[in-house]
């Protein structure tokens, strides 16, 4: 429940990269000691990937709510079918993982956001070139095998994807041989990702540009590693700030992994200013103007920040248009923002913005970062909004009401038990 109107001041922390955290975590498996991972957000798909691994065998404990120790050792299985595999994503990196490990894998297919189509055929030409085969079992359930050769491969993917990316590196890094990925994605957990697993003893050169070269490695010793700050949920901050014309400042982040979203902000009207490890977004000093905006793979402007900026462009007055050039059909939420009274059309690819006025209604989330596009907007709209579906929002972002309370939001996670009196949490 949101109230709207107020402009947000003050400070708030980011917490640790989900995009990482869901590759880092089934990366351990590869691991031949145990490991600790630090900086983890506390989220609910980390959860979910933490209890996978132990339903595997492996051994996780929570030391804090940021840190986990894990020993793979004990994992007896390539399997991982049951039913928490398919609530998100991310669970498909257990697909390189345990081919690395076992030169076999049995991983039931992912759930996770429903824009678009999903396809994963970049992974299983990667995987293929490796030397697996694959089965897809009654349409649920990949089923790789590698068992009579496993190595190394050139690989050029077809279109630029984080998910490929990630499980060929997670794939290659134990195989015998080099293997070359040639048109890789670029994302700072990317980069995470290969500094963790070189920090174990592999081999990664060239992460963070088109071509990453992969050495595989014997053995692999464990380490304790501390995951990059997020800068989708520093991104939804700052547009959050602007959004309400407020002035935040956010911390415990990495200037240059931001300077798309801080360039188009600058862009609007903002003031931005950059300091080691933290930003300060400053919408207070004159009237925001309308842009365009055009998602692409890191460095570009991040997909994952284009539902949070529309709900800021509702905001601004003049026409912005959005092209979102990743994913086919990225725009489902835009009907909740028009029930708030937002005059945005859509047109393929494009979201053209005619900047108004949003009144509170009651909408929900229709994924992660839709769910976050609504919390935006209920932070701008005249009277109160009621948000519904906010696991959506909860598994990506921690914390999310203790934070934006902190930047003087009036909001309150509320419980509708049985459809009548709420409670307050
Ligand atoms: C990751 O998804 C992120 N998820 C997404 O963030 C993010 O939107 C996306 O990367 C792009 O940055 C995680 O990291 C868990 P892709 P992923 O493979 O890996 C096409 C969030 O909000 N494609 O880079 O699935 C695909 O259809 C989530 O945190 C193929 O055609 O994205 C898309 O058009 C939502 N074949 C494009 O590539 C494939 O085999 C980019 O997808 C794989 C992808």
């Amino acid at each position: 429940m949101i109230t709207g109107g107020k402009p947000l001041f003050g400070e708030v922390t980011v917490s640790g990269a989900k995009n990482a955290a869901v590759a880092i975590i089934p990366g351990v498996v590869l691991c031949d000691e145990p490991c600790r991972i630090e900086n983890i957000p506390n989220i609910s798909d980390v959860t979910v990937i933490a209890n996978i691994l132990r339903d595997m065998g492996a051994m996780v404990r929570r030391v804090d709510k940021n840190t986990l120790d894990i020993d793979p050792r004990p994992i007896n299985t390539c399997e991982a079918t049951e039913d928490s595999v398919r609530k998100m994503r991310a669970s498909y990196y257990l697909l390189g993982a345990l081919l690395g490990r076992f030169h076999k894998a049995k991983v039931a297919l992912p759930g996770g956001c429903n824009f678009g189509v999903r396809p994963i055929d970049q992974h299983l030409k990667g995987f293929q070139l490796m030397g697996a085969s694959n089965d897809l079992i009654n349409g649920a359930i990949i089923e790789l095998d590698a068992s009579a050769s496993f190595h190394g491969a050139r690989i050029y993917f077809d279109t630029v994807s984080v998910g490929s990316t990630i499980n060929v590196m997670l794939a290659a890094v134990k195989a015998e041989g080099q293997t070359i990925i040639e048109n890789a994605a670029k994302e700072p957990h990317i980069v995470d990702l290969a500094n963790f697993l070189n920090s174990m003893g592999a081999n990664i050169r060239g992460a963070g540009t088109d071509v990453i070269k992969i050495r595989g490695v014997e053995y692999l010793h464990g380490v304790t590693y501390s995951i990059i700050p997020d800068q989708i949920e520093a991104g939804t901050y700052m547009a959050a700030a602007a959004a309400t014309r407020g002035k935040v400042t956010i911390r415990n982040i990495t200037p240059k992994h931001l300077e798309s979203i801080s360039s188009k902000l600058r862009e609007m009207g903002c003031e931005i200013d950059e300091y080691d490890e933290a930003v300060i977004v400053d919408a207070t000093q004159r009237p925001l103007n309308r842009v365009n905006i055009k998602t692409m793979p890191h460095p570009g402007f991040p997909t994952d920040c284009q539902p949070q900026f529309v709900a800021l462009l509702t905001t601004v007055k003049g026409t912005s248009i959005v092209n979102e050039s990743v994913w086919d059909n990225r725009y489902q939420y835009v009907s909740e923002l028009v029930r708030m009274g937002a005059n945005i059309s859509v047109e393929g690819r494009l979201a053209i913005i005619e900047g108004g006025h949003l009144t509170a209604a009651p909408v929900k989330a229709t994924d992660l970062r839709a769910g976050a596009a609504m919390l935006i907007a209920g932070l701008v709209a005249d009277g109160t909004t009621d948000i519904s579906n906010i696991s959506y929002i909860e598994r990506g972002y921690s914390d999310v009401v203790t934070k934006f309370q902190s930047l003087g939001a009036d909001i309150k996670k509320v419980y509708y038990p049985d459809n009548n009196a709420a409670t307050t949490a």
